[in-house]
């Protein structure tokens, strides 16, 4: 096919080239095998792109018409199974103008006036992450009310509040489980940022320098529904921060997950037992036959590295490539592709553990709260209202704590007298104060654990995310 728009084994180059590339050299140049993903939005863009060359007299009406039906006809086709590019298309731009002009003849070349595969393959790739961003963002809604609907529905349980993984103080099972209901929401807004950076148009910006030929931006950008345009030709075909940025966005989210996949994996541990995991969420073991195996979270976490090792491996993607395009660009699609399949996986997984994966223990729970020093502080802060320095309380009550343990008695085991010993400003109201449920009472300062702040974030959440839909 001289003149033809396949690098292919033969002639496809402009004929400036008289042979095909080596059978080799074309397996490692071709991206078609993965890049069939943007199909669609090729198709888009390149319908948008004709419609402009139209209305801009580059084309006529009658030429716009025909490219568009032939647009269409692959459309189906793709969705029928009959367009099936092979290594000789290279890429998915190739194999679609290839395919358009087989179908329509010379109007079919006319398509790629105005326009280089570097500003189409931007574009296309900004459309296709802009759509995978607002089903990304629903499902992270989701998880959010799954969330939620837990922590609802133990309003009241309580649970040991840990730092460094040693018993602190006991907190609300609901603020515990709120604290990620805020760390996703900070994740949608980050990704609704990310978006307003994905949704400007490339389209027009053509090999690097823009074109001699009578275009315009503005419309094919409004048709797409893209923001904005680039500014700067060179910046727009060379530009893969978008990339980096949702795959900053990606990584922080996977941080998230793997954090809260952790806590369920200690949580179903024998030491823990605070939530038991539903057979529709675990697996067994080939051959223990009494174990039950947290294999969801597990590949939560174990997912999180690959994402982080996409971030790394696009930001050195782009280090010290010079303007404008260069073929390492290429390197960012399969990057992208898994980082999005892989973080809408991992946000439907975990929905699904939250929703119906486990099962919250209420004995293990109150036992673990009741059978620790975690109201030491409390007892601290009865002193400190009594006017005894924070510091002097401090330590008094870590020597009774000392002498607790010696004695195997918990705080409560006390006596008023032996209380009295410790220092005479203790009154029998101290021992109201030592049950969890008071202890958690107590913490009523703004974004604290007492029920009456949590259920001001229950009401809050179930306001901001009630009315969303599924
Ligand atoms: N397959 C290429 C990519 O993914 C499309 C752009 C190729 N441009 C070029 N000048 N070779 O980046």
């Amino acid at each position: 096919m001289t003149g033809g728009v396949t690098g292919g084994s033969k002639t496809g180059w402009s004929d400036r080239f008289e042979e095909g590339l080596h059978p080799a050299i074309e397996v490692f140049n071709a991206s078609i095998a993965f890049d069939i993903t943007i199909l669609q939005e090729d198709l888009d863009g390149s319908i948008a792109h004709s419609r402009m060359l139209a209305d801009c007299g580059v084309i006529t009406k009658e030429e716009f018409a025909e490219i568009s039906r032939g647009l269409e006809q692959i459309r189906l086709e793709a969705k029928e199974g009959t367009f099936q590019p092979d290594l000789t298309d290279e890429d998915v731009h190739f194999a679609v103008e290839r395919r358009l002009i087989a179908l329509l003849g010379p109007v079919g070349k006319k398509l790629h006036a105005g326009r280089s595969r570097n500003d189409q393959v931007g574009t296309d790739l900004r459309l296709w992450l802009r759509r995978r961003i607002d089903e990304i963002e629903q499902h992270l809604v989701r998880l959010q009310i799954a969330l939620l609907g837990q922590a609802e529905s133990h309003a009241d349980w309580l649970i040991p509040g840990y730092t460094h993984l040693q018993r602190a103080q006991p907190v609300c099972l609901a603020h515990h489980l709120l604290a990620y209901v805020e760390m996703l929401q900070r994740d949608r807004d980050r990704l609704l940022e990310v978006r307003r950076r994905v949704n400007i148009s490339p389209l027009g910006a053509a090999a690097l320098a823009g074109t001699s030929l009578p275009i315009d931006r503005r419309q094919t950008a409004l048709e797409l529904g893209f923001d904005d345009i680039y500014r700067n030709s060179l910046d727009a075909v060379s530009d893969r921060d978008f990339a980096v940025e949702f795959a900053g966005f990606s990584a922080l989210v996977m941080a998230h997950m793997s954090r809260l996949a952790d806590e369920v994996i200690l949580w179903a541990s024998e030491e823990f037992g605070f939530v038991q995991l539903t057979d529709r969420c675990s697996t067994g073991s080939s051959l223990m036959p009494q174990k039950k195996n947290p294999d969801v979270p597990e590949l939560i976490r174990g997912k999180t590295g690959r994402i982080y090792g996409h971030l790394q491996g696009l930001l050195t993607m782009i280090k010290g490539l010079p303007l404008a395009y260069n073929k390492d660009f290429q390197e960012d699609k399969e990057a992208l592709f898994d980082t999005v399949a892989t973080t809408k996986n991992c946000l439907q997984a975990m929905y699904i553990l939250f929703e119906e994966g486990l099962v919250f223990s209420q004995e293990r729970l109150s036992v673990a709260v009741q059978s620790d020093f975690s109201n030491a502080t409390d007892v601290a802060d009865y002193l400190v209202k009594k006017g005894v320095p924070f510091r002097e309380a401090y330590q008094i009550v870590g020597g009774l704590v000392k002498t607790c343990l010696d004695q195997k008695v918990l705080l409560r085991d006390l006596t008023l007298a032996q209380w009295k010993a410790c220092h005479p400003s203790i009154g029998e109201d101290l021992l109201d104060k030592l049950p969890p449920q008071s202890v958690v009472c107590s913490r009523k300062s703004e974004g604290g654990t007492a029920f009456v702040r949590v259920q001001e974030q229950l009401e809050y959440w179930r306001s901001r995310l009630g009315s969303m839909k599924e």
